[in-house]
């Protein structure tokens, strides 16, 4: 598979088949992904793979916080606010996700079942955390970016389907528990990795994109 091929199929994965994802792969998906380019070569990133009862263990942890109504608190604090037109695109995406599902998320059990999805890790066979030393800034940020679309470039290469999602890191205590996570690295992300299953409702949406026009400039050409 090239690149191209890769960028044009990768799509997130919100529910995975229990088909477990061998060591090995993912230990050549991480090989390929940690060529990213970072900061002079800070390669600013920690990464933890759980699978197991590891995972398990988080999965459950998850999923008893929120049905106790545990509010999420990210290492890396969420945008409380975006700007107009972002948060347009964001309703617009929620509603083209609905219309392909054919779920109604104004019902409140399904949208209940919907973030469910999220808390049980999208019923993923592992899932990859991202973390970074927490004296670290935006720039190291930005690496662990290209490191966290590497590893969803690679991962397809390999014919796995990749979910990342801040959801996955909502409750970074227990994560940081089962993982055995020091206290000084920011759990800054989770990508859940593994089979897609393409029989489900939730991964039949494909995402649009803006027009190239609307969002590069090129300029003496
Ligand atoms: C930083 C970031 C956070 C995300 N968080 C979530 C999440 O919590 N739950 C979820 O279902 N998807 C999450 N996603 C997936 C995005 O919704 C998805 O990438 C976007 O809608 C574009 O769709 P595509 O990846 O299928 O092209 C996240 C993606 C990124 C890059």
């Amino acid at each position: 598979m090239d690149v191209i091929d890769a960028l044009n199929s990768r799509f997130t994965v919100r529910a995975f088949k229990n088909d477990a994802v061998d060591k090995e792969t993912i230990l050549k998906v991480l090989e390929a992904a940690i060529r990213a380019p970072s900061w002079a070569d800070t390669q600013p990133w920690q990464i933890y793979v759980a699978g197991g009862d590891a995972l398990e263990r988080i999965r459950r942890a998850s999923l008893e916080n929120s049905l106790k109504g545990m509010l999420r608190n990210s290492d890396i604090p969420a945008p409380k606010n975006w700007p107009p037109a972002m948060k347009k695109r964001m309703e617009d995406m929620i509603a083209e996700r609905e219309k392909a599902t054919g779920l109604d998320t104004s019902d409140k059990a399904v949208r209940l079942a919907v973030s469910q999805l999220n808390y049980r890790l999208f019923d993923a066979p592992a899932v990859i955390y991202l973390c970074m030393d927490k004296s670290l800034g935006p720039w190291s940020m930005f690496d662990l970016g290209l490191l966290a679309q590497s590893i969803m470039l690679a991962a397809t290469d390999y014919g796995l389907n990749t979910g990342p999602a801040v959801m996955l890191v909502g409750y970074p205590g227990t994560i940081r528990e089962a993982l055995n996570i020091p206290e000084d690295l920011s759990i800054v992300f989770g990508i859940a990795i593994g089979y897609g299953d393409v029989n489900h409702p939730q991964n039949r949406a494909r995402s649009r994109r803006r027009s190239i026009q609307d969002v590069a400039n090129l300029i003496g050409f």
